[in-house]
């Protein structure tokens, strides 16, 4: 199939790219390179194309997707910080970017988009998040995501169109980017230094390895059955901040030989850290973020696989040696491109 990446440069787009490419696709990457890089895709560079365009641009989208099969969509403004400080610039690049790609999809013909939505749509929630509970996200970035996936379940019911949306928990794994909790704790501990933890750390994530994304979305890519639905993409369980942190540094110690302290800081939310002078703490802080993969186990058979240690030890050993990719600059100072500056490039 001839299959068009949205957002294919950046972390997830370029696993997902591999995948694709592995299973014998043409793939053509649409990227505005604002967050991504062409060296995340240097795997498969040469059995790609590659367009330098906006999601916001809709005649090129349109353009680039002529004669292809399957969209993916995986390009959005990921800063939390700066959908809550400008919600309009979050819901102008998640939502009418991702109305942008439904539009161009269905103009071409494209037989099924997938979509990249987040844990983010459910808001504050104890325990672990099921697809049909009600959703009520508390940040910007949440509410442009569920509008996207909304607009996803339009396109599939009224014009016709497959749409599947994978609500992803925290993914990590090689080429993640730098600044989240994980990373912090990783790159601390290679650089031999305590990890600090936000409060008491009692707050619990659900990580999944991208793998087990890249996984989940190639089921949703053939199978029928997966269409018109939003399937959660999480490890099924989740882990406090503090035991994330003991496991960071039992990791570090097998294989580096250095078992970092562990610190308590007491963080304000929305305060920037004593400690790691360059993270501020989330406001409306998610107490916890967890997700049943009962609903893609039931309808698609998916399970994820990737135990966390063995996910975390493959990604301190790639950090070790890619330290140069996690500076401590901050996503939002990123410029965006002009959606007018697009220009096709083919690498
Ligand atoms: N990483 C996570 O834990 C996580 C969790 C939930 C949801 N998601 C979703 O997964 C998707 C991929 O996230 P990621 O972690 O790989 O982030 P990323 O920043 O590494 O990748 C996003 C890619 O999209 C590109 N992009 C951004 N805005 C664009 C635009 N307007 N036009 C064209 N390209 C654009 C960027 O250059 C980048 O290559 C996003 O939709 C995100 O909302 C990610």
């Amino acid at each position: 199939m001839r299959i068009v990446v949205t957002g294919g440069a950046g972390f997830i787009g370029s696993h997902i790219v591999e995948s694709l490419v592995a299973d014998g696709h043409d793939v053509c990457v649409f990227d505005n390179l604002s967050t991504g890089n062409l060296e995340n895709l240097s795997n498969v560079q040469s059995r790609i194309s590659f367009v330098r365009g906006d999601i916001l641009d809709l005649n090129l989208l349109q353009k680039s997707m002529e004669g292809a099969d399957v969209v993916s969509h995986q390009a959005a403004q990921l800063e939390i910080f700066k959908a809550s400080d400008d919600p309009l610039y979050d819901l102008t690049a998640n939502t009418v970017g991702t109305l942008n790609v439904l539009k161009a999809a269905k103009e071409v013909g494209v037989k099924k988009v997938l979509n990249a939505s987040s844990a983010c749509v459910y808001g504050q929630h104890e325990g672990a998040s099921v697809e049909s509970q009600s959703l009520r996200p508390n940040w910007a970035y949440g509410v442009s995501k569920l509008a996207a996936e909304n607009y996803g379940h339009l396109f599939n019911d009224y014009y016709g169109v497959p749409v599947v949306s994978l609500r992803y928990g925290i993914v990590y794994g090689e080429r993640e980017w730098f600044r989240r909790v994980l990373t912090i704790f990783i790159r601390r501990a290679i650089e031999k230094r305590p990890l600090v933890v936000f409060g008491s750390g009692e707050q619990k994530r659900d990580f999944i390895c991208v793998d087990d994304v890249v996984s989940l979305h190639r089921t949703c890519l053939y199978d029928p059955r997966a269409d018109g639905n939003a399937f959660n993409a999480g490890s099924g369980t989740a882990i406090s901040v503090s035991d994330l942190a003991t496991l960071v540094a039992e990791v570090s110690f097998r294989e580096s030989g250095f078992r970092p302290e562990i610190l308590n800081e007491n963080v304000s939310q929305g305060a920037y850290s004593a400690l790691v002078t360059y993270k501020r703490r989330n406001t409306a802080e998610l107490q916890s973020m967890w997700l049943s993969t009962e609903k893609a186990n039931k309808t698609l058979g998916w399970a994820p696989k990737t135990a966390l240690s063995d996910g975390i030890t493959r990604e301190f050993k790639w950090a070790e040696s890619n330290m140069s990719h996690w500076v401590e600059t901050h996503r939002s100072h990123v410029k965006h491109s002009n959606h007018e500056a697009s220009k096709i490039l083919v690498v």
